[in-house]
């Protein structure tokens, strides 16, 4: 059973983060490839600071950027879950679904298992009406996530990222969207 705080899907707890998660988490934010389509990596000091502002999410709304942990083994990769966009733009307020995995945890479909429970409890549980999703043009992966779970991209929702400078290679967007 899943209580709202805490989603099971075949391989994986999605929870709430435990003080265990924070040097794991400061590991991936440090890695170059994990970053790439960010504009800087995370020193240890941003990193818990990340944590905290998704733990004050999940106390204010119910839901958020669950720790994601491979039920087997007990381990921490990363996270997967829904927030709030903080900047404006045109699909703004919504709710998006999103994903950052350590690259050991690449290339098992475990973003896709944990984003399809994301979106299954923010429409069921949470009754959004719809969810986003968005990310650097360039990101291939996460653009195939969001492809593998059924969103759809209109080119004409595309956008330029506010908080990214105009010469920033990383600021032209892609939305897809997915409703319940
Ligand atoms: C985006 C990110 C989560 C995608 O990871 P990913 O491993 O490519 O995606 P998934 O977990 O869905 O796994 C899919 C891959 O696993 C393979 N796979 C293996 N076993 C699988 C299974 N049981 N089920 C589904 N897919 C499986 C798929 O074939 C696919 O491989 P491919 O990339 O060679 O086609 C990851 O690249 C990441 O964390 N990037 C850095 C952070 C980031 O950019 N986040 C998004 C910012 S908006």
């Amino acid at each position: 059973m899943s209580s709202p705080s805490e989603l099971r899907t075949a391989r994986l707890l999605l929870r709430r983060w435990r003080e265990t998660d924070h040097a794991p988490f400061a590991a991936l934010n440090a890695d170059p490839m994990v970053m790439e389509y960010f504009p800087d990596r995370l020193t240890r000091a941003e990193s818990d600071e990340l944590i905290a502002r998704i733990e004050a999410g999940f106390a204010a709304r119910g839901y958020g950027l669950w720790a994601v942990e491979i039920r087997e083994t007990g381990e921490f990769v990363g996270f997967t879950g829904l927030a709030v966009p903080s900047f404006t733009a045109h699909f703004t307020p919504a709710v998006e679904v999103g994903w950052r995995l350590a690259r050991s945890a690449w290339g098992k479909g475990y973003a896709t298992e944990a984003a399809l429970a994301s979106i299954a409890f923010g429409f069921r549980d949470a009754s959004l009406e719809e969810i986003v999703s968005f990310t650097s043009a360039t990101n291939v992966r996460s653009r195939a996530v969001m492809e593998r779970i059924g969103m759809t991209h209109d080119q004409a929702d595309d956008f330029d990222h506010p908080e990214l400078d105009e010469t920033d290679p990383l600021r032209p967007h892609v939305l897809y969207r997915t409703r319940g």
